[in-house]
């Protein structure tokens, strides 16, 4: 084993999560300016040591929140022959964790990319998706795989569930003002709840998952066309189908609401919800800096600024 780092980044589902699990399409991207970094130094006394904000300690005594990423770091030592290899393994965020930006799945990315990097191997991207979907596997029950292909990618992307996510353009204007809660989320129970609902009363629920999946093609839509307008009225319609399906939350309505308020074009939840971050389209930077102030002004605990165009983001 050599030093070495892996990098990633934030995501944000633009549109289309939850319905996204039954096979509908999603619109997400990746925030590169919103690292996370994966250093790893390997260590003659064999300890094997993680030092992050998630978990601090030794790979054996991995648990909980920290226990897919474990389960996947064990999994690669074991691939790479070394799973007595000693380590020093330091995980750098800029992302909050539990707040819908893909936390878990950007770790597991750029440890995936430190560990084969470390051993001197060309990582094929399907090879990383394999991996980061051992840990999201663990981490989230059954998840689409939408969080591992978005932090490893390059561009935004057109996602659907089991095929290869395809690059899609956004338009030159066009301004997402992102804003944490300061709610961790709880993808697992949030998913798991809109099982259930569908389980329970389908009648009810599926049309709402056919109604985020009609918005996330008119989306599509909107951004070949520039339409930015219409982008924010199609989230718009995604986050009423999401507030149905019960995994809006009092925290998420109130800085959606002041969003819009302030001018936004369309505001809504990101991620699985029920806490975590909400996003809102603005069409640029004065109104962008507005919408700060007001889901400031809301509660919100951080916020970000990004650009279409400029893949520019400002915390
Ligand atoms: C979580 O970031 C996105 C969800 O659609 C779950 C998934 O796609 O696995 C809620």
């Amino acid at each position: 084993m050599e030093e070495a780092t892996g990098v990633s980044a934030a995501k944000i589902i633009l549109i289309g999560e939850h319905a996204v699990v039954y096979g509908t399409p999603a619109i997400a991207l990746p925030i590169p300016s919103i690292q996370l970094s994966a250093h790893l130094v390997p260590r003659a006394d064999g300890q094997q040591l993680i030092h992050s904000v998630f978990y601090t300690g030794t790979l054996e005594d991995a648990t909980d929140a920290f226990a897919g990423i474990a389960k996947v770091l064990r999994q690669l030592l074991t691939y790479f022959s070394a799973r007595t290899q000693g380590f020093d393994l330091t995980i750098d965020s800029a992302l909050p964790p539990e707040r819908g930006m893909g936390s878990s799945a950007a770790t597991a990315t750029a440890i995936v990319r430190a560990v084969y990097a470390a051993f001197n191997t060309p990582l094929p991207h399907a090879t990383l998706l394999n991996w980061t979907s051992v840990s999201e596997r663990a981490i989230h029950g059954a998840p689409s795989g939408l969080d591992a292909a978005t932090t490893s990618a390059q561009s935004p992307q057109w996602f659907v569930k089991g095929h290869t996510p395809q690059p899609i353009h956004l338009p030159q204007a066009g301004v997402l003002v992102i804003a944490d809660t300061g709610i961790p989320g709880q993808t697992k129970q949030a998913v798991a709840s809109v099982a259930a609902k569908l389980q329970t009363d389908p009648t009810r629920y599926r049309p709402e998952i056919d109604t985020i999946d009609q918005a996330v093609r008119a989306a599509a839509v909107a951004l070949a066309q520039n339409d930015l307008p219409l982008l924010g009225k199609e989230m718009n319609r995604a986050q009423a189908s999401l507030s149905e399906l019960g995994v809006s939350s009092p925290q998420l309505d109130r800085l959606i609401s002041a969003a819009r308020t302030a001018g936004a074009l369309g505001a809504k939840l990101t991620g699985g919800g029920q806490g975590g971050c909400m996003i809102a389209l603005t069409q640029d930077t004065e109104t962008a800096d507005k919408v700060v102030d007001a889901v400031t002004e809301a509660g919100a605990t951080a916020t970000w600024i990004h650009a279409f165009a400029a893949e520019d983001s400002r915390s």
